[in-house]
């Protein structure tokens, strides 16, 4: 498949046509931004293993019933993936609670919620992508109230396969974040990406943070916690 022009730059990919007008390739960049891209670096191979990462997770996904938008990995930093429109709502699910949750409602850090918390944000970087309820998102026609539906019910799955793998590879699924596209048939697809950039990871022993919250809160050792997340879902999928 021939990658042709960009057509989008974001934050953490760039968008390339092919020569089939229903499929796109997603270059993984080693940009690393945090709070709206006021603070910014780069991590060399950092792509790269995000790319692999989301490979594997999304194939997992998929082999669960969730359909997703990659066809496959065309090397260390391309994926080749189904053209869809984004749906510009960022799902976020929350299993344990930390990061904007506890600041904005004063819930204490570390706390296991009673259930998976799904909430929607408005993906617009102007704006800072704030927090929506359902009527905000519907009288802005991000989307429809049954797609709504759809959003939460596929996060809500994600996060049931999700979760006990990551737990079977002594990582906590704390929280993660997931965006959603159309078909041309207006099918909802799984887009974008899942990895360290997107999602909490907590090492199950020792608590440590093996996330992009390492660069959020320079800890330090974000490609090696990146790498480390990477040998884990490896180890476990094949
Ligand atoms: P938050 O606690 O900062 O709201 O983040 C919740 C989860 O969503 C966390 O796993 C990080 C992820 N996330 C993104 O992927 N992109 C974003 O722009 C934000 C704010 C959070
Ligand atoms: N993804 C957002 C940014 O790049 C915010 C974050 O993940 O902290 O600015």
């Amino acid at each position: 498949m021939n990658k042709k022009e960009q057509i989008y730059e974001g934050k953490g990919k760039k968008l390339f046509a092919t020569d089939d007008a229903a499929t796109l390739i997603a270059e993984f960049k080693d940009d690393l931004t945090a709070f709206n891209a006021q603070k910014k670096a780069q991590e060399k191979g950092k792509g790269a293993l995000n790319a692999a990462i989301s490979a594997k997770l999304f194939r997992l996904i998929e082999l669960n019933g969730v359909s997703t938008h990659l066809i496959k990995r065309l090397d260390e930093t391309n994926h080749l993936i189904k053209k869809t429109q984004i749906i510009p709502i960022e799902v976020v699910v929350r299993n344990i609670a930390t990061g904007s949750l506890t600041k904005r409602l004063g819930i204490a850090e570390g706390v296991k919620l009673p259930f998976a918390l799904v909430e929607f944000y408005y993906k617009n970087d102007n704006l800072g992508d704030p927090i929506l309820n359902d009527e905000h998102a519907v009288l802005m026609k991000l989307a429809s109230e049954n797609e709504l539906k759809t959003l939460k019910e596929l996060a809500r799955k994600i996060n049931d396969i999700l979760r006990p793998f990551f737990e079977s590879i002594q990582l906590k699924l704390v929280d993660f974040k997931v965006e959603f596209g159309r078909d041309q048939s207006g099918r909802i697809l799984l887009a974008d990406e899942i990895g360290p950039d997107s999602c909490r990871f907590w090492d199950a022993n020792s608590g440590e943070k093996l996330d992009k919250d390492r660069f959020r809160q320079d800890l330090g050792g974000v490609k090696a916690a990146y790498e480390e997340v990477l040998r884990r879902v490896e180890g476990a999928l094949k």
